[in-house]
């Protein structure tokens, strides 16, 4: 049997106030929708077919090449949203199972459930439920005296005493092809202008065909998202989830409470996370670092055995054994070789820190390579802009830069060169070269004693 997969997407979500389509809304880090489609893609060997309507040409630049896109033009409804998919599937897939793209937290092991669900009852169609206190605004699943499920009932239609069932409908079917495209140009069309699929489970109960509901027994998984209410609380659930990811998988976690990982986030195994961190979009951390408290890292890879202590650290690499902080920002660019130091108040932006580097205190560094071993001294400054241009800096490697000294890039300081505090160094500086002053000047070869030390 070949499984379709339809997701729908096409609904403003008017509820959350916002311009952004719904199923864009981010959950850490990704918009939402792709969650779903990551669910589902396990079970199909199609593509799956994403129904688009509200912003469509947004959520295809966010999702990309790998689904179906029909688009809905018109939202009138669930039921209506699915008809759109049949061209997409019709004769490929003799069943088809439907989600909802405001479900990010379901889990492939879920559906997989509602699928065997279906083909062991040999029903039409099979549905996921939940029975939660919070009813969150679902559907309700009217059950008869026999227990066998009815219809479904949307809350704005329920009666009392309907309202008051607390078995949800979670928004998650599995359907016999031929039935659902038979069946579903024939759904009533609802006082509120819409087709419901919901609808669906009470024509097939009036045929006498079977009905089968699958009771969740996890009610995050089902966390639809209609409010940014909503989406606090399913970000929440998503945090816990990954946390306890990298945690079982040998992580230590001070607080996982306040411990944001987004989800493409890569960590090994033995790193410790402080309190109070972020990190975020394509991040990867080795093994055995230490990181936090009070630390953002985005869209970095970090080595084994470093530290990144209170910092910011943006589209930087961090080699093994490299550390930063407190109070420092590596930006795009930059790149801490092994062992590199960049202390307290450090700026580093497309920048080449070679090996061994120090850089202990409040400097900062861009457009500019440091040979291995060289040491940046206290407030030293590459003033790599006049105005108009940027410039590159070169310094070799062990050169000594003294405290509070300016290079006006472009300008290159030899290997073993010495640079006396407070310069400002204007020219090209030889190897091996002492010079000082302002602007500075050459005072012969380095001798054995200058600039070797912190
Ligand atoms: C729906 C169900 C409800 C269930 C709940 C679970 C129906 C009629 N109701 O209600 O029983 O408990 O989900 O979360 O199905 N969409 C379209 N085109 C449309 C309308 C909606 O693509 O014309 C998409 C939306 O983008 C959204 C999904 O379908 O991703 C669900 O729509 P939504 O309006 O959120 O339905 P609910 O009111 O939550
Ligand atoms: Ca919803």
């Amino acid at each position: 049997m070949t499984l379709g997969v339809v997701i729908l997407a096409a609904g403003q979500g008017t509820r959350m106030k916002s311009a952004l389509p719904k199923v864009l809304h981010p959950l850490a880090g990704r918009p939402m929708v792709l969650y779903s489609i990551e669910a589902a893609r396990p079970l199909t060997s199609l593509p799956p077919v994403l129904v688009v309507g509200y912003g469509a040409e947004e959520v295809r630049r966010a999702v990309g090449e790998e689904v179906t896109y029909v688009e809905q033009r018109e939202q009138l409804g669930t039921g209506h949203a699915v008809l759109q998919a049949r061209p997409a599937l019709e004769g490929k897939a003799s069943e088809v199972l439907i989600l909802y793209g405001d479900m990010p937290l379901l889990t492939t092991e879920t559906l997989r459930q509602v699928v065997q669900a279906r083909r062991e009852a040999e029903a039409a169609l099979a549905l996921l439920t939940v029975v939660a206190e919070d009813p969150r605004g679902f559907g309700r699943v009217v059950r008869g005296s026999d227990g066998n499920v009815l219809r479904i009932v949307e809350e704005a239609d329920a009666t009392e005493e309907e309202r008051a069932i607390r078995e949800l409908n979670a928004g998650v079917y599995a359907c016999d092809a031929a039935w659902l495209w038979d069946h579903l140009p024939r759904l009533p069309l609802r006082p509120k202008g819409e087709y419901y699929l919901t609808d669906l489970v009470e024509i097939a109960v009036r045929e006498e065909r079977r009905v089968t509901a699958v009771a969740t027994s996890d009610p995050t998984e089902v966390l639809g998202i209609n409010t940014r209410v909503h989406l606090a609380e399913a970000e929440a659930a998503m945090r816990r989830r990954i946390n306890r990811r990298w945690m079982e998988s040998g992580v230590t976690m001070i607080d996982p409470e306040t411990t944001y990982i987004e989800a493409d986030v890569v960590i090994g195994t033995d790193t410790v996370i402080w309190p109070n961190t972020i990190l975020r979009g394509r991040t990867q951390i080795g093994a055995r670092c230490r990181i936090g408290p009070s630390t953002v890292i985005e869209d970095s890879v970090i080595g084994n055995d470093c530290r990144v202590f209170a910092s910011v650290v943006e589209g930087a690499i961090m080699e093994d054994g490299s550390d930063v902080g407190p109070f420092s920002h590596l930006r795009p660019g930059a790149r801490l070789g092994a062992g590199a130091h960049v202390g307290n108040f450090g700026e580093v932006k497309n920048a080449v820190l070679g090996p061994g580097v120090k850089m202990g205190h409040f400097s900062y560094v861009g457009d500019a390579e440091v040979g291995a071993g060289a040491n940046i001294g206290a407030g030293t400054v590459t003033c790599n802009f006049d105005g108009r241009r940027k410039h590159r800096t070169i310094i070799g490697e062990e050169a000594f830069i003294g405290s509070g000294t300016m290079l006006v890039a472009p300008v290159r300081v030899g290997r073993r060169a010495v640079i006396g505090a407070g310069s400002v160094v204007t020219r090209d500086i030889p190897d091996e070269t002492l010079a000082y002053g302002v602007p500075a000047r050459e005072r012969g070869p380095v001798k054995e004693d200058e600039g070797d030390g912190p």
